[in-house]
């Protein structure tokens, strides 16, 4: 049996592990232990699915296994996808025994979540995360929707999945961009919440980069430990998980205003995570120690050619304006966050014009 790390997202009643190994499908892990009643729908699509889901199977010894592939793409996050798996679930006469297991990225994981809590007012829900991004952020913490014409997630429900089965060997196939893009989550995790892991980072990243299995498994523990502690703090979002959105208020206007899909979101985080930090009052060397820190992710480090007119209205927009005042998750420190609606607006347009250039 490989070696594995546990992580408890301690929520009471609604506890649950999320198990981190290097090579923990294709049998190893014994996911069927985690399923409640003799059926399971696998959600997954048709980029993932060839390469793992017989590996998935192969941890679902004994159950009655049916699989739905999705198409690849944020562009397909929509009710229409929940509602395929809503059918496929009828179509096989689920029964509130049933368990759906995603397995794919923070999309496969949203939609096969969201249709989990809605399926006869909710059904058990296993994560199989396979990006990064999925891994460190979005599989852990019980947020699952879809989006809307009119928005980004607009459509949601908290539900909190039994597991989280993390197999760090899928990162061997994921596209190098969309690694970079997972590695802004850690980043930000490290400068909300602990300079060692700061530190560490700055340390590791060129093994992080090259997929060593021993500095990936580290980050992503540490990762998932720091998320952990934050939901079962507060689940439903009424403080202190709003720190998770470090660097996400201009990554999002950036987001909105180049058009989804241009970007990554991780690279829009980037980018906005150093432009929290230019709003941040720290120390120069600080903000700089960040840069440097998301540039050797390969990740952007400004928003390029948006322009600052553009950055403005669409924070305006943003949905965690409240009573006019923008929110920003500002730094204390690196390693280190807090919210606050009191900023200096003429440094936030200092930022927002100057962009690659650290606010005084
Ligand atoms: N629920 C939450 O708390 C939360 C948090 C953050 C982000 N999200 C959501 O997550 C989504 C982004 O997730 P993502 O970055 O994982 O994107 P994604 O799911 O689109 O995956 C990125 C690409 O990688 C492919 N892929 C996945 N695993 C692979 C593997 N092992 N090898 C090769 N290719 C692989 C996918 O098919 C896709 O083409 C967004 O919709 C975002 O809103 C949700
Ligand atoms: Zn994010």
């Amino acid at each position: 049996m490989p070696v594995h790390t546990e992580i408890t997202v301690e929520l009471g009643e609604r506890r649950y592990p999320i198990i981190i190994g290097d090579g923990l499908l294709g049998g190893s892990y014994d996911i069927a232990a985690h399923v409640p009643g003799s059926d399971c729908l696998i959600v997954t699509n048709e980029t993932v699915a060839p390469l793992y889901l017989d590996k998935l199977e192969a941890c679902l010894a004994g159950k009655t296994v049916q699989t739905l592939k999705l198409r690849d793409g944020e562009e397909h996050k929509h009710l229409a996808s929940a509602s395929a798996v809503l059918d496929a679930l009828v179509d096989a006469g689920a029964n509130r025994d049933t368990t759906v297991i995603a397995l794919g990225g923070g999309v496969v994981g949203d939609i096969a979540g969201f249709a989990a809590a809605s399926y006869m007012r909710g059904v058990a829900f296993i994560q199989v995360p396979t990006t990064l991004l999925a891994q460190v952020d979005s599989s852990v913490g019980g947020k699952t929707g879809v989006n809307h014409p009119g928005g980004k997630n607009l459509i949601g429900a908290f539900h909190q999945p039994r597991l989280v089965l993390i197999d760090t060997d899928t990162l061997s196939t994921l596209p190098d961009r969309e690694l970079s893009a997972g590695l802004a989550e850690v980043i930000k995790h490290a400068v909300i919440a602990d300079t060692g892991y700061f530190e560490s980072l700055e340390r590791d990243m060129p093994a992080l980069l090259e997929r060593d299995a021993s500095a990936l498994g580290a980050a992503i523990a540490r990762s998932c430990e720091i998320k952990a502690a934050i939901v079962a703090e507060d689940e439903r979002e009424h403080g202190k998980r709003a720190l998770l959105n470090f660097g996400h208020t201009f990554g999002h206007a950036i987001e909105n205003t180049v058009g989804y899909g241009e970007w990554l979101h991780g690279e829009a985080v980037g980018a906005g995570m150093v432009m929290a930090s230019q709003l941040s009052d720290i120390p120069d060397a600080d903000r700089q120690r960040l840069r440097e820190l998301i540039a050797s992710a390969r990740l952007p480090t400004d928003a390029g050619s948006v322009d600052a007119g553009s950055l403005q209205q669409a924070m305006q927009l943003d949905k965690k304006v409240l009573a006019k005042r923008l929110r920003f998750i500002l730094l204390r420190s690196l390693g280190a966050a807090f919210v606050t609606d009191d900023y200096d607006e003429a440094r936030l347009r200092q930022v927002l014009e100057r962009r690659g250039v650290d606010a005084a």
